[in-house]
């Protein structure tokens, strides 16, 4: 599947998605503003663009921390069975936690692990997700915030992947495929 030809159409472009990220830190600060520490947990690889952006127009005392669930491998289906390859360096109890996705698509991946850190007792715990996928979903969650809900198209871009590709690119698109 990996080797059939694909373009890229834009979807969000790189404008807009600094636009929304700028709102979003908004409502953040209105939730956070009080924080003595806020842990900023980025879930690899897929949000490792989105949360420098959000860090750096957050200005609130943060940690960052990473966690990283077992995604789709290379495939464009989600496994369903969400497990955990690399935890969390440092404690959250007692501590408030802000969780960082790139999609929702089934939901499974997102409310495991909301549900998993919930379990070590932080004080606060909200989660954010650029993208939301919510005709896929399969169980019932919501993130607290969301950049932009879309239809249910395989993108790629400022982030996210194709078998590992285009991550790089400063937007986010949608892949066609031409064969
Ligand atoms: P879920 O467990 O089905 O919600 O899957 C979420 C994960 O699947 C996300 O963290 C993404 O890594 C991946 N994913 C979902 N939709 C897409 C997509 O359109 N392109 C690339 N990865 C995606
Ligand atoms: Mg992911």
């Amino acid at each position: 599947m990996t080797d059939r030809a694909y373009v890229i159409d834009t979807m969000i472009s790189a404008k807009a998605i600094a636009a929304r990220i700028e709102e979003l830190c908004h409502e953040i600060k209105r939730e956070f503003g009080d924080t003595d520490k806020l842990v900023v947990v980025g879930l690899l690889r897929g949000s490792f663009v989105f949360i420098a952006d959000l860090v750096r127009e957050l200005d609130l005392p943060i940690e960052v921390d990473f966690l990283e669930a077992s995604s789709y491998g290379d495939a464009m289906e989600s496994s369903r069975e969400v497990r955990i390859l690399k935890d969390l360096r440092g404690a959250i109890e007692g501590r408030d936690v802000l969780v960082v996705e790139d999609i929702v698509d089934t939901g499974h991946t997102l409310s495991h692990v909301v549900r998993l850190l919930l379990s070590r007792a932080p004080k606060r715990l909200k989660s954010i997700a650029l993208l939301d996928k919510p005709s896929r979903r399969e169980v019932d969650f919501a993130a607290d915030w969301i950049g932009f809900a879309i239809p249910d198209e395989f993108v790629v871009g400022y982030g996210i992947d194709f078998a590992q590709r285009n991550r790089n690119l400063p937007y986010i698109g949608k892949v066609r495929f031409t064969d």
